[in-house]
């Protein structure tokens, strides 16, 4: 096997247009402190599986009364699995875009990817329990429009586990009592699984980015997002306070999240 195995791995992974590779890629080689290092490539873009539809505009997330058709049901689950591939194919990236990175950091970010292709899977599953399949509704990269201006580790936990993946743990709260509110409890328990699940993740994020930046606080979170990202769009509303301060977030930052009401990046663009 290659001294830069995990590094090939994870290219291979963000490179690959096969379904089978994206819902199932093989076991992740190990990494140790003393393999050659591999040179960086952000440059890497994702392979498209031919089955998803691209679009430019993804229509309005369904609201609390939508949801009771199963239609927009398997839409947002259809979404919502792509978003989660996204992520899987964004641990990757920074894997292949940050190899003078800690092993522990890389390996972690492997094992993360892992579980976001669980979700992947559990999506699916949701998705056919309604008698709809892959490729039934157009998708965006809106993830990867975005994340790949993380120039730096921190920069990437800043906008991809301390952003998007918290802000799933406010999204998927509200979702799981709209889905429960609209007759759908197994989708409701889904979301409170993977909500859940994220927790991990976002802790993740938590400990390399105080490693990475030197400070959590909501300044120096704000000073690590890529433009044109304000934390506007990194939160749902309400926030889930309890989840958050499960990962070990500071009360004051949570506060200073529900907060902001103007968009801070403008000052800095
Ligand atoms: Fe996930
Ligand atoms: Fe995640």
């Amino acid at each position: 096997m290659s001294t830069n195995a995990l590094h090939e791995w994870a290219k291979a992974y963000v490179l690959s247009d096969e379904l089978s590779v994206k819902f199932a890629p093989p076991p992740p080689p190990s990494v140790a402190e003393n393999d050659p290092p591999a040179s960086a490539c952000p440059e890497l873009r994702p392979g498209h599986p031919a089955v998803f539809r691209r679009i430019e505009r993804a229509e309005k997330s369904p609201k609390a009364g939508a949801l009771r058709d199963p239609k927009k049901r398997a839409w947002l689950f259809h979404t919502f699995m792509h978003h989660e591939l996204q992520a899987a194919e964004l641990m990757a990236w920074a894997i292949v875009a940050y190899p003078d990175t800690p092993v522990a950091f890389r390996r972690g970010l492997a094992n993360i990817l892992l579980d976001e292709v669980r979700h992947m899977v559990l999506y699916r599953e949701a998705l056919e329990s309604l008698g709809c399949a892959l490729g039934d509704f157009g998708v965006r990269d809106w993830f990867w429009q975005r994340v790949p201006a993380a120039k730096k580790p921190a920069e990437f936990c800043a906008v991809m586990g301390l952003g998007l993946e918290a802000a799933n743990l406010d999204h998927s709260r509200r979702y799981s009592q709209w889905l429960r509110a609209a007759g759908d409890p197994r989708g409701a328990d889904l979301q409170d699984l993977i909500g859940d699940e994220e927790l991990p993740h976002v802790r993740f994020a938590l400990h390399w980015f105080r490693r990475f930046a030197g400070a959590t606080d909501f300044a120096t979170w704000c000073a690590h997002l890529p433009l044109p990202l304000s934390p506007v769009l990194l939160r749902g509303l309400p926030l889930d306070v309890d989840r958050r301060i499960r990962t070990g977030m500071d009360p004051l930052f949570i506060e200073q999240l529900a907060a902001v009401r103007f968009d801070p990046m403008a000052s800095r663009s």
